[in-house]
């Protein structure tokens, strides 16, 4: 049966008030990325950083899944093929949603990792500077997000689950960040059909063999309930 990937992006979570990147007054229009989302920025100033991730945990901790995400968990849950989500946000809304086995590229904005012995636990509500490690109790705790210069989590694990794409969709991403955004240049690589589904064209629009424009609370339920009856 056929096997359909899905990567989604901060577009998806929009409509439950988590703010994207790069729409109009997003994060990065209020944040300088070399501040808050780099190594470098994290060393240079441990606090700011803590600071930006508390607040967006806080505000993800309280957001609840809308129904493009409750959409993708009915799609794992009655397509008879596997369904596998790869997302590059940090929020747990798909898993909050009925959605299972996600794979998080960036990381977790929930998680906490060790920068020295890279033990994993689930983050306080807010991290301080300092935080000792519950494994190694070095002062190293940092949010566990992949930030700009690192490399994301279980790439080869997604380039697998692409090889054998049937159908590929990117949904509420701009297609401005790598190696997310050469994704469905794999899944044209498998012979798979292409979708996105956005509010605006992303940069990597043109790849797709079909586009489905306006909010995912709109396209991402008609999406699904369109594949689940030809699956009837
Ligand atoms: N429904 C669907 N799509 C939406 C909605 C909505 N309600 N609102 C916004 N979008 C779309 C925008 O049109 C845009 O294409 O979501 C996309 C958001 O793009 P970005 O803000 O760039 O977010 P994303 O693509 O997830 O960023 C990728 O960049 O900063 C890094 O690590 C960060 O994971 C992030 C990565």
């Amino acid at each position: 049966m056929q096997k359909i990937v899905i990567l989604t992006g901060a577009g998806i979570s929009a409509e439950s008030g988590l703010g994207t990147f790069r729409d109009e007054g997003g994060l990065w229009a209020q944040h300088r990325i070399e501040d808050v989302a780099t190594p470098e920025g994290f060393a240079r100033d441990p606090a700011l950083v803590h600071g930006f991730y508390n607040a967006r945990r806080m505000q993800a901790a309280k957001a609840r899944p809308n129904t493009a995400h409750a959409a993708l968990a009915r799609l794992q849950r009655d397509w008879p093929g596997e369904v596998v989500i790869v997302t590059q946000n940090v929020d747990g809304l798909h898993e909050a949603g009925g959605a299972e086995e996600v794979i998080h590229m960036h990381g977790v904005l929930a998680g906490a990792l060790c920068a020295a012995c890279g033990h994993r636990w689930p983050a306080p509500e807010e991290m301080a500077v300092g935080e000792p490690c519950p494994a190694c109790n070095g002062p190293t705790a940092r949010p566990d997000v992949v930030w700009f210069g690192e490399m994301p989590y279980r790439m080869d694990e997604i380039y697998d689950h692409l090889a054998g794409a049937a159908i590929f969709a990117a949904i509420g991403t701009s297609g401005q960040v790598y190696p997310a955004a050469a994704f469905v240049h794999e899944a044209i690589a498998a012979g798979a059909r292409t979708v996105e589904l956005n509010l605006d064209p992303s940069d990597t629009v043109s790849s797709f063999d079909e586009t489905r424009f306006g909010p995912a609370t709109q396209t991402v339920p008609a999406w699904v309930t369109e594949l689940l009856g030809q699956s009837e």
